[in-house]
């Protein structure tokens, strides 16, 4: 069962982090947000406090969202408005395909619906090999310079914060993460079908999922709303952390129930 943190009161809201991070990214939209919602943040899967799934199992997206659902079930949470970054969004769609029922808005942060391409898949292959000989420090040190919009470099906090997240995630999780990721599921084909509210925030700046990644799940999801935040990088949540907060909260302000 994942580890999770839960507060606030009203309807659900659930945030799941990107690769291979934790629940501490959502820190300052969840103080922003449980005044008016209860905003749950698990671990996925093996990161953070969350124990890994059993061993056997093909890695995949799917495999992660059952997780949250089975999450949700022990809340008493029958429907949730969803919110994932970069890879918790790839889990976001997931687990909307499983249930759809279940989700009552899905918010896509600094994420996309396009699949890996061969060489992405195959780049991904060689890292967890070299994560599970070197330690997931190998993957905070390639992602690190990426993360951030420039300016924002080793020297500050949140860099730091969030490479040391990475280093000392489990290297079978990351390897788990990294397979799960190269066999993910194009997207892009079914987002016509999301019909409730959705929210694609981009990062102007970020080179890990350029913001036209998101312009392709606005041209597809009847109704969703784009908000672009400038100067920002892969990590909104950190980089402008009041600006993702009102985007959540005017998200989820259009959601009913
Ligand atoms: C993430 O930030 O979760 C990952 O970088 C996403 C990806 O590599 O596709």
């Amino acid at each position: 069962m994942l580890t999770y943190t839960a507060g606030g009161a009203g309807p659900t809201v659930i945030l799941l982090h990107g690769f291979p991070l934790s629940r501490a990214i959502w820190d300052s939209q969840v103080r922003g947000l449980q005044g008016s919602f209860r905003v749950v943040t698990p671990d996925l899967p093996g990161l953070g406090l969350s124990p890994a799934l059993p061993d056997g199992g093909e890695p995949s997206m799917t495999a992660m969202a059952r997780e949250v659902l089975a999450l949700m079930d022990r809340l008493g949470v029958q429907k949730a408005a969803v919110a994932g970054h970069s890879m918790g969004g790839y889990v976001a769609l997931a687990l909307w395909k499983l249930a759809p029922e279940r989700v009552s808005g899905l918010a896509m942060v600094a994420s996309q619906a396009h699949p890996d391409s061969p060489e992405a898949a195959q780049g991904r292959h060689a890292t967890a090999e070299r994560v599970m000989k070197d330690g997931s420090g190998v993957v905070a040190a390639a992602m690190g310079p990426r993360l951030f919009a420039p300016g924002m470099g080793p020297e500050n906090p949140l860099y730091q914060a969030a490479t040391s997240i990475m280093a000392q995630s489990d290297p079978a999780a990351v390897r788990y993460c990294l397979l799960a990721m190269a066999s993910r599921e194009d997207f892009r084909q079914h987002m016509t079908q999301v019909s409730v509210p959705t929210l694609i925030l981009t990062g102007e700046l970020d080179v890990i999922i350029p913001a036209d990644r998101g312009q392709t799940m606005v041209d597809a999801v009847p109704g969703a709303e784009l908000v672009t935040l400038s100067g920002t990088g892969h990590m909104p949540m950190l980089e402008n952390p009041d600006g993702t907060t009102r985007a959540l909260a005017a998200w989820l302000g259009r959601i009913s129930g």
